[in-house]
């Protein structure tokens, strides 16, 4: 694992905008990986100021989501998919059939899942996955468990995560409780990985995933199993290391 310790929330944006920008910059046809939550949308800003500046080319690029909340349409405003869109993909030169989100409201779920593992095998994995981090130590919205889920799942979210999300939900009711995620196995298959993480709240999270042992109770740990993960983290997020 490499840590990079930022300043704050947007020298954490800036240094994982240039990690994504160089690897589009390297190999433009790349397969990315990309996540929701509060931590990435500061890098998602940078990479669309500098497609604006046209210092980006994000023409043969295809990008994977890590997940979807299971039952939400397409157009409320808290599905992984509007998010991204209102986020990056509204504002730079993906092309939108490149660009992928599991569908929370799909008739057949797991069919859903396993289309989505088929389609990332056929483009040849991830090149780059970028991730958050739960405060339960959770990645995507692999939740502590006994195993490390492999492929994509319907997986039940824990009372911690549906707590923290609610924030952008009407009321804790109004969170689902069930989401589709990209596994463990597929993630871990990522040819890299860009972990963002900031503030103090995150930093038990953030310790127990790095110093502590390779558990599925803390499912970012087996990042540490991963041979080119890069943690950028801000000093309150990284203060317990
Ligand atoms: C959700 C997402 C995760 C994300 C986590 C942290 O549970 N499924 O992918 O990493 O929240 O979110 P935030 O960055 O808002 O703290």
């Amino acid at each position: 694992m490499r840590i990079i310790k930022a300043k704050d929330y947007a020298d954490v944006s800036l240094k994982a905008a240039g990690l994504l920008a160089a690897q589009v910059m390297t190999k433009p046809d790349s397969v990315l990986g990309l996540a929701t939550g509060s931590s990435p949308i500061g890098l998602y800003d940078r990479l669309i100021g500098w497609y604006q500046e046209g210092l980006l080319d994000f023409s043969g690029i295809e990008t994977f989501n890590l997940d979807e909340y299971l039952g939400i349409e397409r157009t409320n405003d808290q599905s992984y998919y509007y998010f991204m869109h209102e986020h990056l993909f509204d504002h730079v030169n993906l092309p939108k059939d490149k660009t992928h989100v599991l569908n929370g409201r799909a008739e057949d779920p797991e069919a859903e899942c396993r289309a989505y593992d088929d389609a990332i095998r056929a483009r040849g994995g991830i090149d780059l996955q970028l991730l958050g981090l739960g405060h339960d130590g959770h990645i995507a919205f692999n939740e502590p468990a006994d195993n490390f889920p492999d492929g994509t799942h319907i997986q039940g979210l824990d009372p911690r995560t549906i707590e923290a999300n609610a924030r952008f939900f009407a009321s804790e009711d109004d969170v689902p409780k069930q989401a589709l995620t990209m596994g463990i196995g597929m993630i871990m298959r990522a040819r890299k990985i860009v972990l963002v993480v900031n503030g103090a709240d995150k930093a038990d999270a953030v310790a127990a995933c790095v110093n502590g042992p390779v558990t599925p109770s803390v499912p970012g740990s087996i990042l540490q199993f991963h041979p080119d993960c890069t943690i950028i983290g801000d000093e309150a997020a990284l203060s317990k290391l």
